[in-house]
């Protein structure tokens, strides 16, 4: 493990999980935090990972934002850099080829929100606290908050929760859409989330990636050229090993092993 990363990944039978370790902060995200990410964001590209967690560290925060210290003496031109980075680093999250879940539990804000958004689900528990309190700093969300929350639960509920800059319960992320699952007190956030990870590590892994690169698709293309997207993505499917197995195994009733292939 590097000495002093505040970004710690590790990988364990075929899950990686990136650790946010600024607890002192709340997990807040300074530039080097947010190139830290980049760079395990990229180490993971070599890896064998086939779904990746994102977690804060201690039961306070998943990320209370973008580090308020250090934005304060910006001027425009380093706001506009900052900003345009911290876009390309959650772009690079959200366009992982491998399913990513958030972890959420305490503060997820601002740029903390965004980082949850940018991820494919959200598992919350009753301490998870999910807002933009941006305006109330003179500013406005900047790390694709305003476009990744809209395409989720749409214009209206999208501009209420920027706008009145209110803090959402775990259950109330689950009304809204923006949560996957709220565990409840009493139940482990540890079960619930071995229950995800195993239900998408018994799935052929080509087939997973190819489901997420074409409904993604669907936010970014016409009708039109999803449909050629998913086109092109199933006929990858039909020509992997995998695609034997899983029909052969369902011809022959038992259970398919994957080869990733
Ligand atoms: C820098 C932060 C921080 C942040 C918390 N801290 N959030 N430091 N940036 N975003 C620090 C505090 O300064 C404090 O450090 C320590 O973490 C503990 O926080 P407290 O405030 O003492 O804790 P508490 O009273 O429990 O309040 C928790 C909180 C509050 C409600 C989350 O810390 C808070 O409101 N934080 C700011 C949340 C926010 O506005 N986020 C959006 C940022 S803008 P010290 O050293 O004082 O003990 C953003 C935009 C990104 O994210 C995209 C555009 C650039």
């Amino acid at each position: 493990m590097e000495k002093n990363s505040k970004i710690i990944l590790t990988i364990e039978n075929e899950v990686a999980t990136i650790l946010i370790s600024n607890p002192s902060k709340l997990n807040a995200l300074s530039y080097s935090l947010l190139q830290d990410l980049e760079k395990k964001l990229d180490d993971l590209k070599q890896s064998s990972a086939k779904l990746i967690i994102f977690k804060g560290e201690g039961s306070k925060a998943f990320v209370a934002g973008a580090d308020i210290k250090e934005m304060v003496s910006f001027t425009p031109q380093q706001a506009y850099e900052y900003i345009k980075y911290g876009q390309k680093v959650f772009t690079k999250v959200s366009k992982l080829s491998i399913p990513t879940i958030a972890v959420i539990q305490g503060f997820a804000l601002g740029g903390g929100a965004e980082l949850a958004l940018a991820c494919d689900f959200r598992i919350v528990n009753s301490d998870a606290l999910f807002g933009f309190p941006e305006v109330q700093l003179g500013i406005i969300p900047g790390f694709g908050g305003t476009q990744r929350l809209t395409q989720l639960i749409g214009y209206s509920k999208s501009l209420e929760i920027i706008l009145t800059s209110k803090r959402l319960s775990g259950e109330e992320m689950l009304s809204y859409g923006i949560a996957n699952e709220f565990v409840k007190n009493g139940e482990s956030m540890d079960d619930v989330i071995d229950k995800w990870v195993s239900s998408i590590l018994k799935a052929a892994p080509i087939a997973v990636k190819m489901a997420k690169q074409a409904v993604q698709a669907s936010e970014t293309s016409s009708l039109e050229s999803g449909l050629v997207i998913e086109l092109m993505c199933e006929t990858v499917c039909f020509s992997t090993s995998d695609c034997k197995i899983g029909f052969e195994s369902f011809l022959e009733r038992k259970q398919p092993e994957f080869k990733g292939e």
